[in-house]
């Protein structure tokens, strides 16, 4: 389906869970993000009905997202459904790895194509600190089986924080000549609950290719633009939604655990699904694209996102 800008929306991010066993310092309090009741989280089937709604207006992809997906139970069943819906081409997940070791090979069973996995530092200390209770090594076990899991591709998302992770560009963007990986860096986006970042962690990812000579810029895919190393077995991506944002291009529509869904990740707007029909969900859905604003206001660590949830209640 079109929106009121013509802009065709396919592409559905679908959050299963607010959950996550981390607590990165850019996407959830110290405490968590309070356990939502039981009834008023979308139930399997209605997650798989709203999935088939979406594929009855022209959604063709589905990104699973969380909090961290990998922790709810049904995770398998949910993928198995996903995939399966007719019209639905690509299912794909963003994870932070952790569970891979034991969930990927079953993934790719379920008809899970690709994986985006979090990974900020290759610093053991920073990593922890970052995500206030992780291990690295766990997240890079988690890379390895993805690896050998055979998706089609695995992306490494690294969010970029000045002060924390500018120096390690090089070493992060080499991950690409050791692995068959895309390096993606992304700026960080001000959301409610990460407040704490002031104006010098947000730096543009072009400071990326300032540390980065060799990088030869490739195509662009989806919201990235690709460069690549010399020998390097995948690409090096820049996603920058708050220096050079891509709403002109924006293709999504977003589904939170809770049933919401959000015509864009940065307004306040939200169409319930909970609890409708078939025909009461693809109204919902009618009615939420056409509200997706032709683009969102300027962000930085003062304008900050109009959205009242934070990144793990989104699903990014
Ligand atoms: P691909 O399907 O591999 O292209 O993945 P993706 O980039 O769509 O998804 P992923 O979950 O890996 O998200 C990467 C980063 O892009 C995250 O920080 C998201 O929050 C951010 N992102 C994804 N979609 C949007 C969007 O529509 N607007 C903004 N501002 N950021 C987005
Ligand atoms: N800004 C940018 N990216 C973020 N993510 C989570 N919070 C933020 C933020 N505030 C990223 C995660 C994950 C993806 C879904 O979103 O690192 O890779
Ligand atoms: Fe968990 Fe991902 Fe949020 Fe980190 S960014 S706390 S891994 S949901």
């Amino acid at each position: 389906m079109r929106d009121v800008y013509g802009r065709e929306i396919s592409y559905l991010r679908l959050s299963v869970t607010e959950l996550c066993p981390l607590r990165c310092r850019y996407c959830m309090p110290e405490e968590g993000v309070c356990k939502l009741r039981h009834e008023d989280l979308l139930t399997e089937e209605e997650m798989l009905r709203a999935v088939r709604t979406a594929a009855g207006l022209g959604i063709t992809k589905v990104r699973i997202t969380g909090g961290e997906p990998l922790t709810k139970p049904n995770i398998l069943s949910i993928c198995r459904g996903v995939s399966g819906t007719p019209g639905i081409r690509e299912t794909v997940l963003t994870t932070n790895g952790i569970r891979l070791p034991e969930l990927a090979v079953s993934l790719r069973e379920a008809g899970v194509s690709r994986v985006n996995i979090s990974l900020d530092t290759l610093d053991e200390g920073k990593y922890a600190y970052m995500t206030r209770r992780g291990h690295l090594q766990d997240a890079l076990a988690g890379i390895r089986c993805a690896l050998d899991a055979g998706f089609e591709k695995v992306k490494i998302n690294a969010v970029l924080i000045g002060g924390f992770n500018d120096d390690e560009i090089p070493q992060l963007a080499a991950l690409t000549q050791r692995w068959p990986v895309d390096v993606r860096f992304i700026e960080l986006m001000p959301m409610p609950g990460n407040q704490s970042f002031g104006s010098e962690s947000y730096i543009p990812v072009m400071k990326v290719l300032k540390c980065l000579p060799d990088a030869v810029p490739c195509d662009e895919d989806g919201v990235a633009s690709l460069y690549r190393l010399p020998g390097a077995l995948g690409h090096i991506g820049l996603i920058s939604p708050v220096s050079r944002h891509f709403c002109a291009g924006c293709n999504r529509i977003r589904l939170t655990a809770d049933g919401r869904l959000k015509p864009c990740l940065h307004s306040a707007e939200e169409f319930s699904l909970k609890g409708l029909s078939d025909a009461g969900m693809a109204e919902q859905f009618r009615r939420a694209i056409r509200a997706k604003p032709e683009c969102h206001g300027q962000l930085d660590a003062v304008n900050r996102s109009l959205t009242r949830r934070g990144m793990s209640q989104i699903g990014g």
